[in-house]
Parts: structure tokens; C-alpha cells; sequence
């Protein structure tokens, strides 16, 4: 199995890594336009082996795409990550551009690859990647709902005050400050609603909290996240990899799904060794679908900045 990933910066790398440490793919190529970047990156990596217990090989190269020939995925996080203050849909001028020219690139030596964007605005990146590639909408997937639930998961935790292993929540909508989903509702404690143990005002704020998480980030550390975004993806890329037919929310072109058409957006979905194996529409309330739909305008509204660029 031979996963490339396009972007040696923080989220690209801890990426590779954590695709290298979970041990089940082959190979994996890290490219970066930056001249040794990416190889410095690998090599460093690779100088964990031993240490992390691992026999991927991870290379690097420089803007060298004959060096990710035959990837079966290709994970997309090249682009500008976001500054304090931004938001993801402000990075579109810079990242359209890139994201358009590197699957391009990407699947002019794999062309049977499967691609995972999590460059931002994600959802109208992963679109436009839709609308230029010409690849089968199967093949293309967005990463965000999963970091999204994430830090959903982490919040209810927190407000539990339970270990995150005991909960189970999912975000859909758009990776946005504004258009997550979170499913509240639907948000459980090994099985029981989480609404019995916490009062509604401390869900909003588990809410409102789960939609910053990114941009809370942000202020921390002056640049956009890692560790979490790397590992989300890494948990899609094995979803694939190992033909787990696990279940996901993640960005996904909707034809009528959920009354949605011609946007990318959080729905779940079943990722196997086809990606998209199937989206699986759930039972929403009406609160749920109105949010969803509220998120899809949203989406369509960033979508219509592709103008010129598809
Ligand atoms: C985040 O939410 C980078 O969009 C990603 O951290």
C-alpha cells in the first residue's frame, strides 16, 4: 500500500507519522515543494523506526511527482494554514490554485488514487477537486468531520468529566467556525444520551466550544493545528488502506443526499477500500436538517469564489 502525502509542514508530517507508527502501509512518500523539506522530514522519520516499532518506508521529494507514482491515496494538506483572526474560507485565493495543480499532478501518475483533502476551506477544496480532477466522486473525500468529532468528543469529555474514550459524539456540515453540525442529540455516554448527565446551557457551550476548536488553536499557537488534524486523516487513510468499512463523517459530493446537491459537506459516510464505499443518511431532527442546510448555504457560498478557477 503506498500513500503519498503533499505537504511536508506540521499537519502533513504528523500525518506520515502516525501512518508509519499504526504500521500498515508499505510506503509512504512525503512531498513538499520546499527544497529538502520533505526529505529532511522523512529522514527524521525514518530515524523513528527503530524507536516506534515500524517498517513503513517514508521518502521524501522535492516538487518530484514521479516519486509518488502508483499511490493508492494521496492526502492533499499543501496551502497556507490559517494566521490568528482568520478564517478558513479567507485562504481560499492561495489554496485553490495549489490544491487544483497538485491533484492534477497527483493523478497524472495515479491515476486509480484515491484522494483525501485537507487543505482549507476543505469542503470547497474538496469540491473543486470534484469539479477539476475527473475523478469518480468515490475517490474523493474531505477530511474535517473527523477532527471535528474529535474535539466534539474531547468537550463532552470535558464537561463529563469522564475519560474521551467513553463517549461517542459526531459533527457534520461544513468544517467552518460557523457551519458545524454537532449532533447534540445523538451525543452519548457509553449509550445514554449525554443531555441526562449535563444541563442544556453546558451543551451549548460543549457546542460552541467544538466549533472554535480550531481557531482557539489558532491563538494558541499562532498557526493552524497538528497533531489532530494528522491523526484524523491518518484514520481515514487506514479506513481505506485496510478496507475497514468504518464509518466517518466526512466531505462528501452530495447528489440528493440529505436534500443536498452539487456541494461537498460533512454527511457520514463508509470508507473501505473504494473510499466512499456508501453515504449513510441518519435519522435528522428538524433542528439537525435546518442546521445542515444552513451549513450548505454556507458551503455554496465559498463554493462561488471558485469562479475562474474551474
Ligand atoms: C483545523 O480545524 C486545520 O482546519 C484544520 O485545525
Amino acid at each position: 500500500m503506498k500513500i503519498t502525502v503533499v505537504g511536508a509542514g506540521a499537519v502533513g508530517a504528523s500525518c506520515a507519522e502516525y501512518i508509519a507508527i499504526k504500521n500498515f502501509a508499505s510506503e509512504v512518500v512525503l512531498i513538499d515543494i520546499k527544497e529538502g523539506f520533505a526529505e529532511g522530514k522523512a529522514m527524521d522519520l525514518m530515524q523513528c523506526a527503530s524507536l516506534n516499532g515500524f517498517d513503513t518506508k517514508i521518502t521524501g521529494a522535492t516538487n518530484d511527482y514521479s516519486k509518488t507514482a502508483g499511490s493508492d491515496i494521496a492526502v492533499i494538506t499543501s496551502g497556507i494554514p490559517r494566521k490568528p483572526g482568520m478564517t478558513r474560507e479567507e485562504l481560499i485565493g492561495i489554496n485553490a490554485g495549489i490544491v487544483k495543480e497538485v491533484s492534477s499532478n497527483l493523478i497524472k501518475h495515479s491515476p486509480n488514487t484515491i484522494i483525501i483533502v485537507v487543505s482549507n476551506p476543505m469542503d470547497t477544496m474538496t469540491y473543486l477537486v470534484h469539479k477539476t480532477s475527473g475523478l469518480p466522486k468515490n475517490r474523493i473525500i474531505g477530511m474535517g468531520g473527523a477532527l471535528d468529532s474529535a474535539r466534539f468528543k474531547y468537550r463532552l469529555a470535558e464537561a463529563l468529566d469522564c475519560p474521551t474514550s467513553d463517549v461517542d459524539g459526531m459533527v457534520i456540515g461544513g468544517h467552518s467556525d460557523t457551519g458545524m453540525v454537532p449532533l447534540i442529540h445523538k451525543a452519548a455516554r457509553n449509550s445514554v444520551k449525554v443531555s441526562e448527565y449535563i444541563s442544556a446551557e453546558r451543551m451549548q457551550k460543549v457546542v460552541e466550544d467544538t466549533k472554535v476548536g480550531g481557531a482557539t488553536l489558532t491563538k494558541l499557537l499562532g498557526t493552524s493545528a497538528w497533531y489532530a488534524p494528522g491523526a484524523a486523516v491518518s484514520g481515514l487513510v487506514q479506513a481505506i488502506a485496510c478496507d475497514q468499512k468504518k464509518m466517518f463523517p466526512c466531505s462528501a459530493l452530495l447528489e440528493g443526499e440529505y436534500g443536498l446537491n452539487d456541494l461537498s459537506i460533512g454527511v457520514p459516510v463508509v470508507l473501505g477500500k473504494n473510499g466512499i464505499e456508501r453515504i449513510v443518511e441518519i435519522e435528522l431532527n428538524d433542528e439537525e436538517k435546518v442546521k445542515l442546510a444552513e451549513s450548505a448555504e454556507g458551503v455554496k457560498k465559498t463554493n462561488a469564489l471558485l469562479d475562474g478557477v474551474i
